[in-house]
Order: structure tokens, then C-alpha cells, then sequence
């Protein structure tokens, strides 16, 4: 039998490593698009462990003829979009950049999947971002909740979550939008607000530093793990209709609460040591993210492995052993 070929925009990224992986050990051929970074060790620090097993082009979600020159090269069975400049306060430096990456840059990608690759299914990042602070009346957001964004980074995903809608709607695509909640994991970027703080506590407790400056405290997300939510978006791709997903826990904490289980769970009091430092606040913050996966659950059976606590673990040991283990122990 031959194999099924999928592509994956923003392979190099936290999720589209694990998805590479996942999409891998599922028998699949994974072709991915790279954006060119000066260090080029960088752009592929996350796939070392999978890199000859699969192909990377060089390519750009602000450059349409790349995407159109490997999407033809790679006849893809499914797309998974996930590029973007996915840094929600860098939205706020970068403005014309983020919506060109984001917002055009999925007009690219669903345009040249159109006319490409339309017998293929294609699945888009949308973000939890996009709701912004609207709440249902049990304190959750769900698939039907207002989408009210407070970002730029925000109002590009909405901007791209109706675009990919309005494709499968008007040109009977096999469309699907994953309203991802914040998944992290080892190999999220150090300037996300999970693994800044998982690094810093690491660092203060081998002295290398004594200080750790933080923004708003009060900001409460529902955290998952990247390596279960990946396992999400191929299941809806699978589903017989094309639909949109909320991908969430269920349970939400304060980045307080996480600055107390990380600092406690390396025996210290994490009031000593973390600060505000106005430069990390956003000129508008979303303030509470909890998402109902009801409707995964009901069509998928979804139940992550991972908890908020077994996560935050798992970051921690990978900061210990990789900064503080001598080469062998
Ligand atoms: N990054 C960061 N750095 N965030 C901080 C800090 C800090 O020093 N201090 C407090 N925070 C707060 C932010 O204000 C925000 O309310 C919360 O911590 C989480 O910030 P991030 O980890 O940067 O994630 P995010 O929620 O803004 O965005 C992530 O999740 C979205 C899904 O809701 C990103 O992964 C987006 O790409 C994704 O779409």
C-alpha cells in the first residue's frame, strides 16, 4: 500500500515537531516548509531525532511561489498549516510582519492548497487567542463562544480561521480549524511564559541566577501538552466531515499558580525571587482562557496523558538533565 504524504508548514516549530513524529510513527511520508534562519542549526534543533526520516524544502507563508512550487512537488495527501509568528507580545513589535506571516500567509496557503491540491484535507492552527475575553456563562469558551480578540496576533488567526471556513464552504474543501488552547512542553521557546519560568526557577536553584521578572501574574490559560494536541488535529483530519475543534483541558491556572508549583516543586518560595518587569506586559492582555472540549471528547474520545503537574515535571527534569547533568549520569 502506498503511503499517505502529508506536508507540514512550521515543521521546525514546537508542534510541528511532535506532529512530524506522531505523523511518522502513523506510517505516514512527512515532507515539511522550513523558514530560512541564519543559524541553521536553529531551524532544526526540534527534529534531530527525525530528521533523515523525512524531507524539508525552504519555504515562506509571505512567499506564495514557494508554497505553490512544493506543494506541486509534494502532491500532499494533507496539509498541516502551522506557521506563524506565534509569539502573541512580539504581535504588538512586529504588527505588519505578524499579519503578513499570519493572516496573508494562510490566504497563501489555503489559495495555493485550492489550486494545487484540492482533493487534499487540510488542517489550520486557529488559537484559543482568538476568543480574547469573552466567556460562556460557566466561565469556559467553546466553538460557539464571541470571538473578540485583544492582540494583533489574535486578529490575525480570526482573520485566518474564517478564511479557511469560508474555503470549505464555498469551494466544498476538506477543511479544519483546531482552536488550540496553549500546549507546551520541553521544546517550547524559553520566551513563552511556561518554560521561561521552568528555565529561570532551574537556573536559581544551581545559582546561576537569582531573579526571574515576569508581566501579569493574574493571566489565567488552560495548558496542555503539545504532544497530546498534536494527536488532535490528524484525528479531525480522519472524521467524515470537516468541522472545527476546541483542543483544551478543561482546567485553567494563573501563571501565579505556575510560578508556585515550579518553584515548590524545587524546594523554594517563588515570591523570593520573581519580579515585575513592565516591558513583559501587553498593551492588552487576554485574562482567562478555559476551554470545554466537550464536542472532542463526544467525537474523538479525547482524554490527554498529560496534567498541568506531570507536564511542568517533565520540564523540569529536561532543564535539570540538560543544563546541570554531567555528560553520562
Ligand atoms: N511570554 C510571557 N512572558 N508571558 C508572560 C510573562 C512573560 O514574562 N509574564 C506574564 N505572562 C503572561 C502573558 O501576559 C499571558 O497572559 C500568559 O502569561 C501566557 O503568555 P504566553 O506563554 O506568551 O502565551 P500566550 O497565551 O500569549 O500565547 C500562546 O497561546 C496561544 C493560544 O492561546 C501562544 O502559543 C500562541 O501562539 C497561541 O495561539
Amino acid at each position: 500500500m502506498t503511503k499517505r504524504r502529508c506536508l507540514i508548514s512550521g515543521i521546525s516549530g514546537q508542534s510541528g515537531s511532535f506532529l512530524a513524529e506522531y505523523l511518522l510513527s502513523l506510517d505516514y511520508e512527512v515532507f515539511g516548509i522550513i523558514r530560512r534562519h541564519s543559524v541553521s542549526e536553529n531551524q532544526n534543533s526540534r527534529l534531530r531525532q527525525v530528521q533523515d526520516k523525512m524531507k524539508t524544502f525552504y519555504g515562506d507563508t509571505t512567499d506564495p511561489y514557494s508554497l505553490a512550487k512544493i506543494v506541486r512537488d509534494v502532491k500532499p495527501d494533507e496539509i498541516y498549516h502551522l506557521a506563524a509568528q506565534s509569539h502573541v507580545r512580539v504581535g504588538f513589535d512586529i504588527p505588519a510582519y505578524t499579519a503578513q506571516a499570519n493572516a496573508l500567509g494562510t490566504l497563501n496557503m489555503l489559495e495555493v492548497y485550492k489550486e494545487e491540491a484540492p482533493g487534499a484535507k487540510f488542517y489550520n492552527a486557529a488559537s484559543s487567542e482568538m476568543f480574547g475575553n469573552s466567556v460562556e456563562a460557566d466561565g469556559s469558551q467553546n466553538e460557539n463562544t464571541l470571538m473578540n480578540p485583544v492582540s494583533v496576533y489574535g486578529c490575525t488567526k480570526v482573520f485566518g480561521y474564517n478564511l479557511a471556513r469560508h474555503f470549505r464552504r464555498a469551494y466544498g474543501l476538506f477543511i479544519c480549524n483546531g482552536i488550540l488552547f496553549n500546549h507546551e512542553s520541553p521544546r517550547r521557546g524559553s520566551n513563552f511564559v511556561t518554560n521561561k519560568v521552568v528555565k529561570a526557577a532551574v537556573d536559581i536553584k544551581m545559582g546561576k541566577t537569582n531573579m526571574l521578572y515576569l508581566g501579569n501574574l493574574d493571566a489565567a490559560r488552560d495548558w496542555g501538552h503539545a504532544a497530546d494536541y498534536v494527536k488532535m488535529m490528524n484525528k479531525m483530519l480522519q472524521h467524515n466531515v470537516p468541522d472545527d475543534y476546541v483542543v483544551a483541558t478543561g482546567i485553567s491556572h494563573t501563571v501565579r499558580d505556575l510560578c508556585e508549583y515550579v518553584f515548590s516543586a524545587l524546594e523554594m518560595d517563588w515570591r523570593d525571587y520573581v519580579r515585575l518587569d513592565e516591558k513583559y506586559l501587553r498593551a492588552e492582555d487576554l485574562e482567562f482562557l478555559r476551554g470545554d472540549p466537550t464536542k472532542l471528547k463526544t467525537t474523538f474520545g479525547w482524554e490527554p496523558e498529560y496534567t498541568f503537574e506531570s507536564m511542568l515535571d517533565e520540564m523540569i527534569e529536561y532543564w535539570l538533565v540538560k543544563h546541570y547533568m554531567p555528560e553520562g549520569e
